[in-house]
């Protein structure tokens, strides 16, 4: 007797654990299947405050934290791939990237070959020289040698200006080797967004003018042509849009940069 009853709440418990484990492992199977879905973002992480890598070698700054909001509000895992900027279309064409966040201007030129989300940010554009420097002017370019980052809306740029004025311009493929270049006299000017251009002159105690040509368009997210995103992420973006989500991105990152 005392046995079938010893057996019997074996039996019980069992199916207790059984019946409780299952629907565990139904909760957790849901969970990890949100988690799962992961959206790949690529970036340029050469380009603070929007995109570099903190101390331990993290990806970090306004572009970044602006994707894991996006990341977070459709329930996706954010994957980050760091990539040359020259190389980020590119690589939404061949869909190995959902989207690029990378302080990119939303051209029309590059309209043609992938679609933009609405503008998130807006910068000028700047020249950057040494303290003390006698390039004042975009006429003072004459005879410099003017760096860029390799694919940018600058590169563009600086090669339409060469048309006015007699200047070389050095093409590189990393933003941050441009800053080293100048303050190693191999180039005298370096030309930039110029919410990137501040922080350089102030941290390394630089000069600078603005670009009184320049009426480049707005920073925006990129997708393949055609990507079912976009107005998902235009939508996150109306919503951290009113409810000051973004503007506190702009306080936390940009707000010595304008
Ligand atoms: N705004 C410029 C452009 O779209 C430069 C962007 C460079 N971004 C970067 N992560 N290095 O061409």
């Amino acid at each position: 007797m005392k046995k079938t009853l010893l057996f019997a709440t074996i039996i019980f418990t069992l199916v207790i654990m059984a019946a409780c484990g299952k629907s565990n492992n139904e909760g957790a199977d849901k969970e990890s299947g949100k988690a799962n879905k992961v959206l790949t973002m690529a970036t340029s992480a050469d380009f603070a405050p929007f995109e570099s890598r903190d101390t331990a070698g993290n990806p970090q700054g306004f572009d970044i934290d602006l994707a894991n909001m996006i990341a977070k509000e459709l329930g996706y895992k954010l994957e980050i791939k760091d990539m040359k900027f020259d190389g980020l279309i590119g690589a939404l064409q061949a869909n190995r990237a959902d989207m690029v966040l990378a302080g990119m201007s939303a051209t029309e030129k590059r309209k043609k070959n992938v679609d933009f989300s609405t503008e998130y940010n807006r910068s000028g554009e700047m020249f950057i020289t040494l303290k003390g420097s006698n390039i004042k002017t975009v006429d003072d370019l004459k005879g410099n040698t003017v760096g860029v980052q390799l694919g940018t809306i600058q590169e563009e740029g600086a090669k339409a200006l060469q048309k006015k004025v007699k200047f070389d311009v050095k093409p590189l493929d990393n933003a941050t080797t441009l800053i080293q270049e100048l303050l190693s006299k191999r180039i005298q000017v370096a030309y930039m967004d110029k919410s990137v251009a501040t922080g350089y002159i102030k941290k390394q105690n630089l000069a600078g003018f603005d670009d009184p040509t320049s009426s480049s368009p707005g920073m925006a997210v990129a997708f393949p042509k055609g990507s079912k995103l976009v107005g998902d992420v235009n939508g996150v973006l109306k919503k951290l849009e009113d409810n000051g989500k973004l503007q506190e991105l702009k306080d936390k990152w940009l707000k010595n940069q304008q």
